[in-house]
């Protein structure tokens, strides 16, 4: 399964989410954004004295096609795309199994999230098929209950469907990235338990 993690929207925790669910899943990761996020904290992890994610930088949408063409359907790989549109990016959506896309429960938000589906919705028209994004409630406050702005904004926009894992505004994704760690190799803690949540949701959508 090719999974998918974009937004056209830069700082929604793509690379975050990546990084986590990549050393969770134990499944390499597709780094398409030139700011290499994942590549400073792959070398961080190397320095800490941990066995190196599998990280691959492809070096054109050509070279990008062709090694998906060769993936092996019974693998999961995890795709981080860079906060921006563009064809690379567009590759990347129509090709996935899976796509997640991190979203903040605000209402300033919504206007990215109208034009990231504006941007599904051409690539649908364009390729004669009907993609469908998984909106994934992340950052938000460990003590929000009421996610209602998000609810209604999904049913009312086709390509879009809402994730049942939520994942919170946690110290521990971050801390845990600075020593080049995934929060599924530190003690007990609820980032941990959030990451677990998602992997099993998205195992229950490999059909
Ligand atoms: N659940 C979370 N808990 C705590 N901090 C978070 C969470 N999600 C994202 N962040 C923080 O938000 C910032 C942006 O995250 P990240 O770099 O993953 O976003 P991005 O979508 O990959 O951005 P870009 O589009 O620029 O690549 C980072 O500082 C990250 O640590
Ligand atoms: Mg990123």
């Amino acid at each position: 399964m090719i999974i998918t993690i974009a937004h056209s929207k830069g700082g929604v925790g793509k690379s975050l989410l990546a990084w986590h669910l990549a050393i969770g899943m134990k499944v390499p990761i597709i780094d398409l954004d030139f700011q290499r996020t994942l590549v400073y904290t792959n070398n961080l992890r190397k320095a800490n004295g941990r066995q190196e994610l599998k990280i691959i930088q492809p070096e054109s949408p050509d070279d990008f096609i062709e090694f998906l063409d060769n993936w092996p359907e019974d693998k999961n790989i995890i795709i981080d795309v860079g906060g921006f549109d563009s064809n690379l990016n567009r590759v990347a959506l129509y090709i996935s199994d899976l796509i997640i896309t991190p979203a903040v429960d605000r209402v300033t938000e919504m206007a990215g999230l109208y034009k990231f589906h504006q941007i599904i919705d051409e690539l649908s028209e364009k390729m004669q098929t009907n993609i469908t994004a998984s909106i994934l409630l992340n950052d938000v406050s460990p003590s929000a209950k009421d996610f209602s702005i998000m609810e209604d904004l999904v049913e009312n926009l086709k390509h879009f469907e809402l994730m049942d894992t939520i994942v919170s505004h946690r110290a521990d994704f971050y801390k845990s990235m600075e020593e080049g760690k995934g929060v599924t190799e530190i003690k007990k803690s609820k980032a941990k338990k959030e990451i677990k949540e998602l992997i099993k949701e998205i195992k229950s959508k490999d059909k």
